[in-house]
């Protein structure tokens, strides 16, 4: 390999690896960014919508659409300067936005001394590339942002090798001169890095390279997934999944619960991953709770199958809490964006009590909204009524954390097993992980055990150990 070729793939090893990225930004001054909500104004938007199909995002106000996107842009440790709202009468071919605001805003680039400008939308390449002239500053665009916060969520290995190929196809597509020269002129912050002037050609067969490399290892973890999940479920807790749009509450909810119980420390996987913890629920049952990336709207056609494949977890999940944010003026729209991606990946929402909708951040909403929430919530069948909580002061969460184990208690089994006697470290699995109802020892000196399992892992138990017949059931 030359050392050009090296190079080149450092900078794509720096793309993905934002642990190292951010070291070297603590070093330098952190990079100043603006947002830019570029919008189409509502009549024009109207007339697109007609064209094409229409989607979520178009419902939304550009204030709603820019607190997001800053939000997201917050998640990439950038300092966020400011916003600024365009409203667009028509979509310019080469430069996205008019004449006159691209001036105005590269006057503000300069003033402000921005380093990246995050277009919160769609830009052709020759757009990006323009617009990054105009204002001397790194642009982004909406997928651009996505892809930085989808590389430092991917936990899975099949999470990182699609965000991974999310993000080489985008490069790809980028491979354009003026890349290198602002690399080189402003010393360049890891984001899609660019290579050599010279050398794009080469530049773009070993982009191509890796792209082949990375569908052949994802096809094996695929093909492999089957069997981690197996050895996963060998692990005899139930799986408590959050979901829920980006800003809702996760995070906090998550520190709170895990806070709230018990950690359970000889879980050994719960505490290499930081997104899985095992904690103790009120009457003692232990469960394993998943944190997931946000969702996020308008998400860009090409990361979709990365974003899904960061919500594995999910699929194995028992119960799926949906975290809302319940004070946000979208927070319906968000519903539906959620759970039409969960339904895309096989969730079945008709089945009891496998996703619950927690209403959160309630300590922000009047009391008379709380009162119609509150009544909304009961007007729903019990196993699907919604809990409302707050994560923040705590409110809720002792009745949440009840419902979850009411829920799992629900799904039960309980099963007679025969041990040999000499099987005492089969003994100790069972006292260990399962719930002992009963036990009884045979005049051959055998042990039957009555215990009680999550469904979940029944088959596990089921395999390992000689089913008793019902009549020798353990007293
Ligand atoms: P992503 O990581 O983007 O998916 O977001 P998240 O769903 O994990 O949200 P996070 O927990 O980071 O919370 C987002 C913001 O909402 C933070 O500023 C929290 O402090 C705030 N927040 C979370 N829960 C509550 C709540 O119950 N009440 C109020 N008032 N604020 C909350």
């Amino acid at each position: 390999m030359t050392q050009r070729q090296a190079d080149v793939q450092t900078g794509l090893e720096e793309t993905r690896r934002p642990k190292t990225r951010r070291a070297v930004e603590t070093k330098t001054a952190r990079t100043r960014a603006l947002v830019v909500g570029a919008y189409l104004n509502p009549r024009q938007q109207r007339r697109a919508e007609a064209a094409v199909t229409r989607t979520v995002d178009e419902s939304r106000s550009s204030e709603a659409r820019i607190a997001e996107a800053r939000g997201l842009a917050e998640a990439i440790d950038v300092d966020v300067v400011g916003t600024e709202i365009v409203s667009l009468s028509q979509i310019r071919p080469a430069t996205y936005l008019g004449q006159g605001k691209v001036e105005a805003l590269a006057t503000r680039t300069k003033d402000e001394a921005i380093d990246l400008v995050i277009m919160d939308c769609a830009l052709s390449p020759v757009q990006q590339r323009n617009l990054e002239k105009a204002f001397d500053a790194k642009v982004i665009d909406r997928t651009g942002l996505i892809l930085e916060i989808f590389g430092r969520r991917a936990l899975t290995r099949e999470g990182t090798l699609q965000v991974e190929l999310a993000h080489l196809n985008y490069q790809k597509s980028r491979l354009v001169r003026s890349w290198t020269h602002l690399e080189r002129q402003r010393g360049g912050f890891g984001f899609l890095g660019g290579p050599g002037e010279t050398q794009i050609e080469t530049d773009r067969r070993l982009i191509q390279e890796r792209i082949t490399r990375i569908e052949r290892d994802l096809e094996k973890v695929k093909k492999t997934r089957g069997l981690h999940r197996k050895s996963r479920r060998a692990v005899p807790y139930p799986v408590v999944a959050l979901v829920g749009y980006t800003n809702a509450g996760k995070s906090t909810l998550f520190n709170r619960l895990t806070q709230a119980g018990v950690l359970a420390e000889d879980l050994l996987f719960a505490t290499l991953d930081p997104t899985l913890r095992a904690i103790k629920l009120p009457r003692g049952s232990e469960i394993i709770l998943s944190d997931t990336v946000g969702f996020i709207s308008d998400l860009p056609t090409m990361l979709i199958a990365a974003f899904k494949a960061t919500l594995e977890e999910v699929l194995e999940a028992d119960v799926i809490l949906h975290v809302r944010d319940i004070a946000h003026e979208d927070s319906e729209a968000q519903r539906a964006d959620v759970e039409k991606v969960l339904a895309e990946l096989g969730i079945d929402f008709e089945q009891p009590g496998r996703v619950l909708e927690v209403w959160n951040k309630i300590d922000v909403v009047d009391a008379e909204r709380a009162l119609v929430l509150l009544n909304a919530a009961r007007r729903r069948p019990s196993k699907a009524r919604p809990v409302l909580i707050s994560a923040l002061t705590g409110q809720g969460v002792d009745e949440l954390l009840a419902r979850v184990e009411s829920l799992l208690a629900n799904e039960r089994v309980t099963l007679d097993l025969a041990l040999d006697a000499g099987d005492g470290q089969g003994r100790h699995w069972l006292y260990e992980h399962t719930e002992v109802l009963g036990r009884r020892e045979t005049s051959d000196g055998a042990l039957l055990l009555t215990v009680s399992v999550p469904s979940a892992m029944a088959d596990n138990v089921r395999q390992r150990f000689r089913l008793a017949p019902k009549a020798a059931r353990a007293g």
